[in-house]
């Protein structure tokens, strides 16, 4: 199958390799020269574990290619992804010019039968404004009047792809997604995943724009749930990890995205739950449910800041290193990360604060100005009065702590994502707190 990918970021980039890689030709497009550079001197513009290694192969075996130019993929393609942003508006709408900009250029260079499928996470009702688009601005020749002379699809295929799993997640789905109006699209796109053999399903456009809302709405809505139930534990002296563990057993309630920690972060998440509230609103329903979701989540970054407060007296003039920027591990994207939030509260408290993260050093200095950028995570340690785990890098489960001791002013360490060995730190002398771990457990 000849396809092209539309927008070569962490979504369009990963779906792209990938489908190289079970064996269709690909397109990305990408509307930054840098990015599209940087692609065809064979390199990353992002980090993502193995997609590197599959980007070259796909290259070398000819079936994988970078452009700028829209209209050339269009040309050259049958079915066209679309992997632009939809970054949220002020009133939390998400915001669709980009969908819309390329919907109009594919148009104009359409010279056969097309199916456009979004990718992107769009609002309920975008398929129909795509296909709006697209008539609208369809070359003359192949109008007259009111009818269409040239075919053409649009489809939904929304992504579920975890930032640093995203290869894997693409490669082995729990489910694919296809939201269509026409057989033919819906054999196309079952033929481009058939080499996955994975579960299929298949509606109108409209349910599968709801799948993919309602699915990350309802994850975090777990994640802010563990959240909750974290801030109780801490009161009441329970264990969040095995509350957690305790509940996961269930198998109706399941254990993943049960980690009680500083909140989800990341480019989906909080966007995608700002975006389901605002299309509920705007067809009538208010969601207080989820608008509570997004409180918790909010919430929780300050109860972490408030947690550092208590036990360091006053945070003016005191040192804070953090270890860990990334919204989540194994990605550099800092993209709505709880760290640069707590970073923010604590400087604006006086503190002096030094950072470290295995990925996401290059992004975190265009944003995190007042910060001493260190290059280790024994160097963060240097002279502090506390330390603060915010993502979960592997790395820092391997750190030898007597090191990083006796390099600290207090021994103080705030895991903000339960996942060193408190005990452990607590018998070489610090005092380590957790999340929901009934302070001190
Ligand atoms: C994006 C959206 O944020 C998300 O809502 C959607 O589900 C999928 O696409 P992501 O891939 O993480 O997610 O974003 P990003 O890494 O910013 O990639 C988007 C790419 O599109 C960028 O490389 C950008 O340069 C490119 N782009 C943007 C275009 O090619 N054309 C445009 O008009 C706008
Ligand atoms: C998410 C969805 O999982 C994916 O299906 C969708 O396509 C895109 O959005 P992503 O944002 O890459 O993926 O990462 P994810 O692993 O879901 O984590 C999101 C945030 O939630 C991270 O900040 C993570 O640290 C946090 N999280 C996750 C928790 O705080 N607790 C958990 O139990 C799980």
């Amino acid at each position: 199958m000849k396809i092209a990918i539309i927008g070569s970021g962490y979504v369009g980039l990963v779906s792209g390799v990938c489908l190289a890689e079970i064996g269709h030709h690909v397109i990305c497009v990408d509307n930054n020269p840098d990015k599209i550079r940087t692609l065809k001197k064979g390199k990353l513009p992002i980090y993502e574990p193995g997609l590197l290694a599959l980007m070259k192969t796909n290259v070398a075996k000819k079936r994988l290619s970078f452009t700028g130019s829209i209209g050339e993929a269009t040309r050259k393609s049958q079915v066209i992804f679309l992997a632009v942003p939809t970054p949220p508006k002020t009133n939390g709408d998400a915001d669709l010019v980009y969908i819309e900009n390329v919907a109009r250029q594919i148009a104009q260079h359409m010279d056969s039968y097309k199916l456009i499928v979004e990718k992107s996470t769009v609002p309920a009702e975008t398929g129909k404004k795509i296909r709006r688009t697209i008539h609208l601005n369809l070359p003359k020749k192949y109008k007259n009047g009111n009818k269409i002379l040239l075919d053409f699809d649009v489809a939904s295929n929304p992504e579920f792809l975890k930032e640093g799993s995203a290869v894997h997640d693409f490669m082995n789905p729990d489910r694919v997604v296809i939201g269509v109006e026409s057989k033919k699209a819906e054999q196309l796109l079952k033929e481009i995943y058939k080499p996955l053999k994975a579960k299929v399903l298949v509606t109108n456009i409209a349910s599968a724009e709801m799948i993919k809302h309602a699915s990350n709405s309802f994850l975090a809505a777990k994640i802010s749930f563990i959240n909750a139930v974290a801030q109780i534990c801490d009161r009441v002296g329970a264990d969040v990890l095995k509350v957690a563990e305790g509940m996961g057993l269930d198998k109706r309630i399941g254990r993943q995205f049960l980690d009680a920690g500083v909140g989800y972060g990341g480019s989906c998440f909080p966007k995608d739950v700002d975006a389901f509230i605002r299309l509920g609103e705007k067809s009538g329903y208010d969601f207080p449910l989820l608008k509570e979701v997004r409180r918790i989540n909010n919430d929780q970054r300050h109860w972490f800041v408030r947690l550092v407060e208590e036990k360091l007296w006053n945070i003016k003039d005191k040192t804070i290193g953090v270890w860990g920027l990334a919204f989540k591990p194994n990605t550099d994207d800092l993209r709505s990360a709880a760290a640069l939030e707590i970073i923010e509260l604590l400087q604006a408290e006086g503190a002096r604060v030094r950072v470290y993260d295995p990925k996401a050093m290059e992004g975190a200095r265009k944003i995190l100005g007042k910060a001493v950028f260190c290059d280790s995570a024994y160097a963060v340690a240097e002279g502090c009065d506390c330390l603060l785990l915010l993502t979960e890098w592997p790395e820092f489960k391997d750190i030898d702590f007597v090191q990083v001791r006796d390099a600290m002013r207090q021994t103080v360490i705030f895991d903000g994502r339960n996942f060193l060995d408190g005990a452990h730190l607590r018998d070489i002398g610090f005092e380590y707190f957790g999340v929901g771990r009934g302070r001190g457990v």
